[in-house]
């Protein structure tokens, strides 16, 4: 289907989405969206930069940046994508056309279906630790460990091409291969229990952390604000997180939304989703530091504090093999929702763009996002001499897609959304009744959000703080 075909006011209110498939209801796009924004973000990242920043004063800041950066974002993303019932570049370029704006604003839309794209590469490899770690932990091979021996068992896994190459070759596999089976029989039927079962597994494992009497410890820990330890670089850690967990400027929530059935009020189901998504990021500070605080661990200990920390106190803890592997499993169903996320805006732009199928469209991903995904994996070892600008293969892909593609992408959605689109057209599609609030929620779509992102952004460059 070329995208000038695709008549845009008519189709958000059609059934079939013509034949692009649809979610079977708000509460599978739910699913589909927390999916997506929980994942090694919630889990693996937000814990450590929470200890690195000193902790409750940090998470409220990060709450802020949720608020105003974060929730207006998305529901921007998601309208566009419902709207424009296309790929992201698709949406775009068929909003630009309906409000008579030029059609170089679609440009936007394969930014962030690129920027997904490359995500995955990595994101793959380091989803593909958390499977290698799952048999580790259960077969009890955290006995014993301590800070130096940790270290050593997870510099071993990075040392090993073969094995990091092998383990995000079956994330990718798993990705592909649900991606390859659709929207409704695919995403949302695995999903349907990937989902549930992260839920449980979480709280499982937070009553589980409640019993080690170190409970309120972290409690205090996550949510006592001592506004002393945050410095302006802790603002601007919180506010990348904001976009990096609620996968924002990927295309992963505009694809998500043009899937999304006609009638659901977008306002309420983002806010939902936003909130979702920090509560996990909460509950996982829940289940991982009153483990580190029994067992005399350090909060602080940044990256490694899932894969070096934590594994010394799954080896020091009663029933530490169960719940050790428990964890890993979280973290690797955590990981695998998203990079389903990350996949589906390029599988629908090939789709769409080229007329070329579903199968066709995963399998030509498939092999170009792999041989990316060993430049990943070798960087951590054979290649990992070979740098561009001083740094690895991975942290520069790192770098250009979450501190340059990611803030780029989104202000360009942002002010799309905020000053191009009117507000007639936003309002009508975000579902927001009351009009002081969506008035609010204009305001602060048109000037905070943008301003927001153009700090972090000029702080990336050097320019700023
Ligand atoms: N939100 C995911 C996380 O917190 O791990 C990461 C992510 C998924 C980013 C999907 C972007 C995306 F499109």
């Amino acid at each position: 289907m070329s995208q000038d075909s695709i008549a845009v006011g008519s189709m958000a209110g059609a059934s079939s989405n013509s034949g692009r498939g649809l979610w079977s209801s708000r509460w599978a796009f739910f699913l589909a969206a927390t999916g997506s924004a929980v994942g090694l973000g919630n889990i693996w990242k937000f814990p450590y930069i929470t200890g690195e920043n000193g902790g409750g004063a940090f998470v409220l800041v990060y709450l802020a940046c949720i608020l105003v950066i974060g929730i207006p974002l998305l529901m921007t993303e998601v309208m566009i994508g419902r709207r424009g019932r296309a790929n992201p570049e698709g949406a775009m370029a068929a909003l630009a056309k309906q409000v008579g704006a030029g059609r170089h604003w679609r440009l936007f839309g394969s930014m962030a279906i690129l920027t997904g794209f490359l995500i995955l590469s990595f994101y793959a490899v380091i989803a593909g630790w958390a499977l290698a770690y799952t048999p580790a932990a259960i077969m009890g091979s955290f006995a014993g460990l301590n800070g130096e021996s940790s270290g050593a068992l997870f510099g071993a896994l990075l040392g090993d091409p073969w094995k990091l190459v092998g383990f995000g070759t079956v994330v990718l596999l798993l990705t592909l291969g649900i991606v390859a089976l659709g929207v409704r029989e695919g995403l949302e039927r695995s999903l349907r229990f990937m989902m549930p079962g992260l839920f449980v597994l979480l709280l499982g494992l937070v009553g589980y952390a409640a019993t080690t009497g170190h409970f309120l410890e972290a409690v205090h820990f996550l949510f006592d604000a001592d506004f002393s330890k945050l410095s302006g670089q802790s603002v601007l850690v919180a506010l990348g997180h904001a976009f990096f967990t609620l996968s924002l400027a990927t295309g992963a929530m505009m694809a998500y939304g043009s899937y999304l059935p006609a009638g659901t009020s977008i306002a309420k189901t983002a806010i939902m989703v936003a909130l979702a998504d920090t509560a996990v990021a909460l509950l996982a500070g829940l289940a991982i530091f009153p483990l580190v605080f029994a067992n005399g661990l350090e909060p602080g200990a940044g990256p490694g504090l899932i894969f070096v920390t934590l594994p010394i106190a799954f080896g020091q803890m009663p029933f530490g093999q169960l719940v050790g592997g428990l964890f890993f499993i979280m973290l690797a169903i955590a990981a695998l929702t998203s990079a389903i996320s990350l996949l589906e805006p390029t599988v629908a732009w090939l789709g769409e763009k080229f007329a070329i199928g579903r199968i066709k469209a995963v399998v030509l991903s498939g092999i170009v996002l792999w041989l990316l995904s060993l430049g990943t994996a070798l960087s951590f070892n054979v290649w990992s001499d070979f740098t561009l600008f001083g740094k690895t293969f991975f942290d520069s892909l790192d770098y250009l897609t979450t501190s340059l593609l990611m803030p780029l992408g989104g202000l360009g959605t942002v002010v799309f959304g905020g000053w191009v689109l009117s507000r007639t057209v936003v309002q009508e599609a975000l579902g927001i009744g009351h009009p002081h609030l969506f008035t609010l929620w204009w305001q602060v779509l048109r000037w905070v959000t943008p301003l927001g992102i153009v700090l972090v952004f000029l702080h990336t460059l050097g320019l700023f703080g």
